[in-house]
């Protein structure tokens, strides 16, 4: 059992492999948050409990006069009640803000519930505790689920109005928790499209700082993700806590250092540009958080948020099962297409084991470029007379199934669907909208889009063979608001997400067959949420094997090597103008799910020998990109080095990729440190021909001989001696 009540001293342990989360019901019958960290018996924690100095002689009126909220940890934290720091709620009863939520009561269920609308993790059993505000009829409900196996907990509420009369919620985060006065670093995923997800890590100060996104997604400029790290926490030591929120839309995650030294870390959906009327008898749901803690290092964290959302979140018919390889034509051929050059394209990649032939954008309605057609989900017949038939027939008869790219949320002007329903993009009377690459985005919170949109994909994926869909969007949103909304605009960024939800859950269940690919100019979208219902996501339209190292690292902080789409493109690549070798662009690609993006007409019979062999070559290290541990050997941003092995779990065998990215004459040599093997076991390493302990090579280190030039790209293979 991961979760237990002890009634002597009314605390809640939380527990899986490696972590215990302690709370307690305060006398004030607050609840009172005490411990997260490395697993702990059933010890009562009381003596850990500062006594504090009472922040400028405020304190709780329940209790003595030393107790102030601005020093105790609460698990529900709110402004106004002698805590002066961040709050995870903040809700406005006719003018009222403040309250007190009391513990009510707790159940522990061995089924999840569902939470309504919102993508969660799979799991078992959960924790609900009942806090209630008499004052102002609102109950919360806080719910935890335990995965004792890993070193995690997924948390969320649900906000339920008791009363007769509406209230508004200004600020209904995910999470809130304070961990104990010492040195922490935070580690967020800043980027900007073409550079998604590069690890910044700073100290965390006085004051606040906030990760966020208003872009109305989760967004390529920050991912929803952050840790808190020690000092001298690297890859293997050191206490490490991740929070990941479940959740595609804005979002805010803070640390707040307050007088005593503690970090505060919290967060869920962003508080800017967010209200929530919720009327008599109603309830509003956040999204998830996912924390993991790990004792040993970033890595382990990684480890155990991989193992995480493969066993509970990714779509189970998918996930484990080999992904196929993939050749999309984007890049191969952009607008510029027909029927017969696509066929040829496919004829091109024969026998070569791709298994997946993707028909990306500029297929449907007036599609030629990138100013018409969105939203006009129907076969152009002009380009493709035959419709599909002959594409689908020639990928069939050359061993290949077929994909297709929709951009679901989006409209052109230029578009049979605007001209007929302007009204359906999202906009405000009177006031020109802003484009992004000259489109606009559909108002997913009409029910009447949502159920266009379905139908109109669902006309398209049932009268074609389709086992797979390339989900695109590719603009922020702006003019944020639905007339419908009225008075409560404010709401808009949510329900458009939660529309969003709407469509994949419906086209996820007609279509269950369907693997969807998440995009969203890449990887703009790049989030728990998404991997719900996607298992892989394209990682970033820059597909360059160097960039790539810095935006594979990063996602890799909590996202699983599985889940990141990525191709090999033509050289020079068409986002940097770099020349790589096929062998680099390879072995990179190979750390995911794999595919190609290119014209194969253009290549020559060496690289498509090649390529068929590369390809061979990934089918045999796929299980160990699926399901295999993650090591992260060093950090490309700090170094001219990228280095990342993949061991299986069983540590029977692993693969070790490195990239030098530039050739500087006479250096010193590159010697790494391989992780995860079993010590006492003999490895051979088919590229050196040699056979050495686990214990040898991690400690003694693996000298790496690079081939001659920049981007240069080693892969060893080791095998375990039986
Ligand atoms: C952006 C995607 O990231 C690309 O891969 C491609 O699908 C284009 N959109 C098509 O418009």
């Amino acid at each position: 059992m991961g979760i237990r009540f002890e009634q002597s001293n009314q605390t809640f342990y939380l527990s899986g492999k490696n972590m215990t989360y302690a709370f307690c019901i305060h006398k004030s019958g607050l609840l009172q948050q005490l411990y997260f960290g490395n697993r702990l018996g059933d010890d009562d924690l009381g003596h850990t409990v500062y006594k504090t100095i009472r922040g400028h002689a405020t304190n709780l009126p329940y209790t003595d006069r030393n107790e102030s909220l601005d020093e105790i940890s609460c698990e529900f934290p709110m402004f106004g009640r002698s805590d002066f720091r961040e709050g995870i709620f903040a809700f406005n009863a006719n003018g009222v803000r403040v309250g007190d939520f009391k513990y009510d009561s707790h159940s522990i269920t061995e089924d999840k519930p569902k939470a309504e609308g919102l993508p969660t993790l799979r799991g078992g059993e959960t924790l609900c505790v009942v806090l209630k505000n008499e004052l102002h009829s609102l109950a919360v409900k806080l719910y935890y689920t335990v995965y004792e196996e890993l070193s995690a907990v997924a948390r969320r509420m649900v906000v339920v109005n008791e009363g007769e009369g509406s209230v508004i919620i200004d600020r209904a985060y995910s999470f809130s928790v304070d961990l104990p006065r010492k040195d922490y670093q935070s580690i967020t995923l800043p980027g900007a499209h073409l550079r998604e997800r590069q690890m910044c890590r700073r100290d965390v100060t006085r004051g606040v700082f906030t990760a966020d996104s208003k872009y109305g997604v989760s967004s390529a400029q920050m991912n929803p993700f952050m840790a808190l790290v020690g000092k001298n926490t690297d890859e293997c030591y050191g206490d490490a806590y991740g929070f990941n929120l479940i959740y595609s839309g804005n979002f805010a995650l803070k640390t707040e250092m307050g007088q005593s030294g503690v970090v505060r870390v919290l967060g869920g959906i962003n508080d800017f540009d967010f209200e929530w009327c919720l009327g008599a008898g109603e309830s509003f749901s956040t999204p998830e958080v996912a924390m993991v803690y790990s004792p040993n290092g970033l890595g382990e964290m990684s480890r155990s948020f991989h193992d995480l959302y493969r066993d509970y979140l990714m779509p189970e018919a998918f996930t484990k099962k080999p992904r196929p390889v993939v050749l999309n034509n984007w890049e191969g051929t952009y607008f510029d297409f027909n029927e017969e050059k696509l066929c040829d394209i496919i004829r091109g990649a024969s026998g070569t084991g791709i298994d997946m032939f993707v028909l990306d954008d500029g297929w449907f309605g007036e599609r030629n470029g990138e100013t018409a057609g969105l939203g006009d989900w129907f076969i152009n017949m002009n380009k493709l007379p035959h419709g599909f038939d002959n594409i689908i027939k020639c990928a069939h008869e050359n061993g290949m199934k077929f994909g297709l790219w929709f951009e679901p949320e989006m409209v052109n002007a230029d578009s049979e669907l605007y001209r007929a329903h302007p009204e359906w993009a999202i906009h405000v009377k009177g006031l020109q909208g802003c484009e992004g690459r000259v489109q606009f985005v559909l108002d997913y919170t009409l029910p009447q889009v949502r159920e266009y949109i379905v139908e109109s994909m669902s006309k398209v994926l049932s009268a074609n063979e389709i086992d797979y869909v390339k989900w695109d969007m590719n603009r922020a949103i702006t003019e944020n608001y639905s007339e419908w909304l009225q008075d409560h605009g404010k709401e808009f960024n949510h329900r458009y997400v939660l529309g969003l939800y709407d469509v994949l859950d419906r086209i996820t269940s007609r279509f269950p067959h369907i693997l969807i690919e998440g995009c969203s100019s890449g990887g703009c979208r790049f989030d728990p949420a998404m991997l719900y219902y996607s298992p892989q996501i394209w990682t970033s339209d820059n597909s360059d094997a160097y960039a790539r190292t810095a935006i594979q690292h990063g996602t890799s902080l909590c996202y699983p090597l599985s889940s990141m789409s990525c191709h090999v493109s033509a050289s020079p690549n068409h986002q940097t103008g770099r020349i790589t070798s096929l062998e680099s662009r390879t072995a990179i690609a190979h750390l995911g799910a794999t595919g190609y993006e290119l014209d194969s007409t253009k290549l020559s019979a060496e690289e498509l020998a090649h390529i068929k062999k590369d390809i061979s070559d990934y089918r045999e290290m796929q299980e160990l990109v699926l399901l295999g541990d993650l090591y992260r050997l060093n950090d490309p941003l700090e170094e001219n080095l990228f280095a990342q092995m993949v061991v299986a779990k069983d540590k029977s065998r692993a693969v070790i990729t490195v990239m030098k990215p530039l050739h500087i004459g006479n250096t010193c040599p590159t010697v790494i440190y391989p992780c995860g093997l079993d010590e006492n076991a003999s490895y051979t390493i088919r590229e050196c021909g040699i056979t050495v302990s686990g214990r040898t090579i991690q400690n003694a280190g693996l000298l790496v001989s690079f081939p001659y030039g920049d981007f240069a790209t080693t892969v060893y293979h080791l095998d375990i001696v039986k």
